[in-house]
Parts: structure tokens; sequence; C-alpha cells
């Protein structure tokens, strides 16, 4: 099959990162007689550097056209006091809405071979850490209206929270068809002791749960639920939350696999068009010294084989392929541990490049 991707490979260690995942994917194209066409396109602070925005508007219409965008990452202390309408972030948010990538999927797995790189005790982590975070990316307060202004003789700041109950209901659907999928086992993380958007959430997600009796469905406070997923992760199967709630909760999640460097993600719309990429941020820190995690965005890659291209078998190579690089210890500095082999980025990218097929 001819696929195109926009590659968005952004700031930091985005372009290292992406460099690897490509690598991979060419190697996928190679095996199995596909062929894809990469445009590459500025987005965040490198863009606002050329072109005074953190995406032009031709970058978004290449998103649009394409059959699936692959991101790096966004952002960087050196573009942190830029005003608001133009900071780097504005454009990945711009996108997510532009393209109607509605649901994020944040898988969070430890892979057995990490197990020591978990904060978690071994007694702890259980049966072991797979769960699914499915986050609303395009609702809530992420896209309410702002206001920053006097009121009453000082300075105010409002962020509105809104849900409405179609985004709500689409966003259950995907989570409770994802649960079937899995074990069949729901959370749905609100705030409803508190919030009116969330006690609309959990009506909604009570309605559904009607049409899907065979998942096992369950409410959980978003600050439980942060306990919780200290206490005994293994208890999660798929998490549905909205926009922030999902946000914070996934960085959380991340870690107790060790690193946030492995975790993929995807952001789905309602038909094909798919954004895929690593949920960690552009590390400006350790830019440019190729020694980032690049697994994160090979395994979104992977799921952009999955959800946007329909190639399971190419998806599951890609994985495999992680897993067997992970087996034979060869680790970047993040997951390093004593005994295993420590890699560059460009090395575990060709590691894995060389295991598909
Ligand atoms: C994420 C990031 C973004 C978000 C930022 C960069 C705007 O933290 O994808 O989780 O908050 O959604
Ligand atoms: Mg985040």
């Amino acid at each position: 099959m001819d696929k195109r991707i926009t590659v968005l490979a952004g700031d930091g260690i985005g372009p290292e990162i992406i460099r690897e995942a490509v690598k991979v994917l060419d190697r996928v194209a190679a095996v199995y007689g596909h062929s894809f066409d990469y445009t590459y396109v500025d987005i965040g602070g490198c863009s606002i550097d050329k072109y005074g925005v953190p995406i032009t508007d031709e970058g978004m219409q290449t998103c649009l056209q394409a059959d699936s965008v692959l991101l790096g990452a966004v952002g960087g202390p050196k573009w942190d006091n830029c005003p608001p309408q133009i900071r780097p972030e504005k454009a990945l948010l711009a996108v997510r809405k532009t393209l109607g990538l509605f649901a994020n999927l944040r898988p969070t797995k430890l892979f057995p071979q990490l197990a020591e790189a978990s904060p978690l005790k071994a007694s702890v982590i259980g049966g072991g850490i797979d769960l699914l975070i499915v986050r609303e990316l395009t609702g809530g307060v992420y896209f309410g209206k702002r206001f920053t202004g006097e009121e009453d003789g000082e300075v105010a700041a409002h962020d509105d929270m809104t849900y409405r109950e179609s985004e709500i209901r689409r966003i259950g659907r995907v989570a409770f068809e994802t649960a079937r999928l899995r074990r069949g086992k729901l959370a749905s993380v609100d705030k409803a002791n508190v919030l009116d958007t969330s006690r609309l959430w959990r009506r909604i997600m009570h309605e559904l749960s009607e049409e899907y009796p065979d998942v096992a469905y369950s409410d959980i406070l978003v600050d439980n639920t942060a306990m919780q997923l200290i206490r005994n992760p293994a208890q999660f199967d798929v998490i549905v939350t909205e926009n922030m709630f999902g946000d914070i909760l996934s960085d959380e999640a991340s870690m107790l696999t060790g690193s946030i460097g492995m975790m993929p993600s995807a952001s789905l719309s309602d038909g094909t068009l798919g954004m895929y990429e690593p949920i960690h941020g552009s590390a400006p820190d350790i830019a440019g010294m190729n020694i980032a995690n690049p697994l994160g965005t090979i395994l979104s890659a992977a799921m952009m084989l999955r959800y946007s291209f329909a190639m399971a078998k190419e998806a599951d190579s890609i994985e495999q392929a992680v897993n067997t690089v992970l087996d034979e210890g060869y680790r970047t500095g993040d997951i390093w541990a004593e005994g295993t082999k420590k890699v560059l980025c460009s090395e575990m990218g060709s590691l894995v490049a060389g295991k598909i097929g």
C-alpha cells in the first residue's frame, strides 16, 4: 500500500527520535512491500523561528491531506516567553482540533524486562501493568474561553471548562469498544463530587454502560485514581477521562513503567486519519546528544500502522522487534541498569529496524 505520512519532527529531541521511527518504518515498507511517502512540516519553536507562527496554514493543510501524521515533540525554554497565541503548544492543540482528533489512546505497559526501572516494588506491581488511558482530546478546559483582566480591582483569570453530551458520548463509545477488545474492564474517571462537567460525564457514561453489559464498568474520582495507580495499578484495564485529567494521569501512569520515554500514543478521529506521538516532551536538556529513547516514537509508529493503515501484522512486527531488543539487553540511558548494554538513540533505532522481517 502507498501511504502519505506528514512528519512533524518539532523541537528538542523531536528530530532525533523521529529519524529512528522513520528508519523502522522504512524497514517495514521494504519487508512488507509498502511505500511510505514522508512530507516534513515544521511545528512548534522551529516554526516560530522561521515563520513567526508555530504552524503555518500550508503546514496544517499538509496534515489534513495526509493518511496520517507522525509527531516528535514541541516546545522548549527558548519559546517559553512567547505570547500565548504563538506558543509551540498552541500548534499541537490546533492540529488536534483541526484534524478532529478527539480520542487519545495512551497505552501504559510495563515491559517485564524493565520491571527494575519501575519505581514500584515488585510486590506492588503484582500481575503486571497493562492499562490503556483513553483521553478526550478536543474539549474541556484546553479549549474553553480564556480571560485575564481586571475584576473587582485586581487581576483575575478564567479558563472555562465545557463538555457537551455528544463529545462525552463519542469518547465513551471509543472507550467501551476498546475495553471490549481488551480485558473487558472500564473505569471512568471524573470529579463528579465537585464539577458539573463531571456530573454530565458520569450520566452519559452510565447510559452507555447499559449498551455494553459485557464491559465491567465503574466510576472513580480523579484524586482516588491518582492514588490507586500507585497503590494497585494492576486493577486497571481501560481508563476513560476528560482532557486535563487524562493529561495528568497519563504522565503519572507512564512513570510506573520505568520511563516516560517508552510510551506511545494515538490520537484518532472519526475516520482513519490519526496523529501518533510519544507522550513525552521535547527534553531540551538532552537535545542533540543522541541519547534520547526513541522507543516511544517507534511504538507510536506501530500504532499508526495498526489504527490508520490497518496493517496489524506490520504493527505486531515492530512491537515484537522492540520486545526482542529489550530481551537482548539493549537500553538507552533512561532505562539502563547494571548488567544491560547502553546504546545511543540511533543505535536503538537500528537495532529495532534490524529485527523487522
Ligand atoms: C501532552 C502534552 C500536551 C498536553 C501539551 C504539550 C500541550 O502535555 O500531549 O500530554 O497538555 O496535551
Ligand atoms: Mg501531557
